[in-house]
This record gives C-alpha cells, structure tokens and sequence, in this order.
C-alpha cells in the first residue's frame, strides 16, 4: 500500500506529528528561511511520493504569510501527485464571506481559488467560522466539528449548574450543539460589532445568573474582544465561573491575559493553533476524515 505523505512547516509541526502517526504516514518537512524583506524562502526536504499528500497549515498569525506558504507548498506537491488534501485547521479569513460594507473583498472567494488553481483536490478544515464562507469553495470543501471533543474534555471538569452561553448571534447553532452534547441550558447574547472601528457592545437584558458556572463556545478568539465584553455583562448577572471552549485560540496581543483579567477562569482550546490554551487535540478527527 502507497503511503500517505504531509508536508509541513514548523507552524504545524506538533499537529502534522499526531495525524501522521494514526494515518502511518510519511512526513517530508518543509523547511522555512527568511529573506531579510519578509519573503519566505520554502525548501522541502525530500522528494515527494506519487501518493495522497496532505499539506497541513493553519493560517493563523502571520496570517499571509502561513497562507502563502500554504498555497507554494501545493503548488510544489501538485507535480508529484494528482491527490493533493490541503488540511488547514484553522482557516483566516473565513470572517469576510460577505461584504460588509460597501466595497468590501470577499476575500475567503479569493482563497478558495487560490487553492484550487495552486492544484488543491479537497480541502479540509474544523469550525470554519460560518457555513457561508464554505460556499465560496467550488473545489471539495469539509469542514470537521470540534464541539464533540470540547464537550468531552469538559464533561471531565466539575462544572456546577452549567449554563452554556452564545456571545453573539452568530455563534448560536454552534454553542446550541454544544449544549445539547453536554446536557445544560443555553442562552445567547446580543453583540453588537461597530463595522468600522471593529469595536463590540453587548446590547442584551439584564438577567438572573446567579448559582450558574458558564461556559461561553465560540469558534475563535482573536483580540478577546468579544469574550471580555461578554464576559464583563455576564459578571454584573451575578454568574459564578467563567470558563471559555473554543476551535482556535489565536490571542493575539496578550488577549489571553486580558481576558483572564475580565473574569474568566480558563480558556480551553483546540491544538488548530498551537498554545498554552491547545488543550484538545483534534488530530483524530482530522486523521479519520481521510481514511
Ligand atoms: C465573531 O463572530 C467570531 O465568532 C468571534 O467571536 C470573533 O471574531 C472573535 O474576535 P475577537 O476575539 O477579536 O473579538
């Protein structure tokens, strides 16, 4: 039997690492320097097998420049092989599916063609931030869940009378998921996302939380923005622990800290994004949607 082959930065090392081991399959780093403008310089390290070559990254911060490394590293397998899987864990950019605003890229369009014209077969991703963003895919797009594994490792803290809370309406079907799985009630917040400065408000009513431990779902954080808002809001209800479940963990500029500051007891994460959060591995999920 021909061997699954990966290919893969240092970004996703540790992830490539677990999924190569379910899947028995080979794994050919690609090696990364850098030009002393920016430009990155990708040199892979074997010659590629004809067989199913997986490229794993996740465009999670520098984002563009993951993206490109992505999209190079495609393109050098495609002429080794016609089943190229481009395996992005975490997917940026899914955020603009839609304009916005007047004159707004969509710019989640343009990547989908880029991978597709850089010689992607099927792409697979987890939690994509929104269903939309998938229909801009025209090549296989699969788009895995991390709520099951979330729920599990949760299920394994002692959370009293939890409550699981969607900050925003976006995020309802995904945080409703996650409360069926765990048994608990559900509520949502109403956010509300200033289009221009990126600056949120929670708009919802006032609400009796008190004897509740919460755990707030949401797909990503990135400044922590929206999770120290609802988290504030949440507090002044009288709610007892906060605890955050969410796909990727991004944190950028010491958001972690801010949030821990806000009230929140602990973030648990999956390992799209490598980090102190990454607590959830997903690489069986990722393995299994390959077999
Ligand atoms: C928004 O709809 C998303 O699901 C996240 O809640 C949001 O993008 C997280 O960004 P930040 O942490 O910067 O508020």
């Amino acid at each position: 039997m021909v061997k699954i082959t990966i290919i893969s930065t240092d970004s996703s090392k540790a992830l490539a690492k677990r999924i190569a081991k379910k899947l028995d399959a080979v794994i050919i780093p690609a090696e990364i320097t850098k030009f002393p403008d920016g430009e990155s310089k990708i040199t892979l390290k074997k010659i590629p097998r004809k067989s199913v070559i997986l490229i794993i990254q996740s465009t999670s911060p520098p984002v563009d420049t993951n993206l490109l490394q992505l999209l190079s590293m495609i393109s050098q397998a495609r002429k080794f092989s016609s089943k190229i899987y481009a395996i992005i864990p975490y997917m940026g950019y899914a955020r603009q599916d839609r304009a916005f605003l007047g004159g707004e890229i969509i710019t989640i369009s343009v990547i989908a063609k880029m991978l597709e014209s850089a010689g992607t077969k099927k792409t697979i991703v987890v939690d994509i931030h929104s269903k939309i963003a998938l229909k801009h895919f025209k090549i296989k797009i699969e788009n895995i869940s991390a709520i099951p594994k979330l729920v599990n490792y949760f299920k394994k803290m002692k959370i009293r009378n939890p409550l699981i809370v969607s900050p925003d309406a976006g995020g309802i079907i995904r945080a409703k998921e996650f409360a069926r799985q765990f048994n608990s009630d559900f509520i949502s917040l109403k956010k509300q996302r200033n289009r221009k400065t990126g600056k949120v408000k929670i708009q919802s009513s006032k609400m009796n939380l008190k004897n509740h431990d919460l755990i707030l779902v949401d797909d990503m954080i990135s400044s922590g923005g929206s999770i120290i808002k609802a988290t504030q809001f949440l507090k002044k209800q009288g709610a007892g622990r906060i605890f955050v479940a969410c796909t990727h963990a991004i944190l950028i500029d010491n958001a972690e800290k801010k949030i821990r500051k806000a009230g929140v007891k602990q973030i648990i994460s999956t390992n799209t994004i490598h980090g102190k959060t990454a607590k959830v591995d997903v690489s069986d999920i990722i393995a299994n949607s390959i077999k």
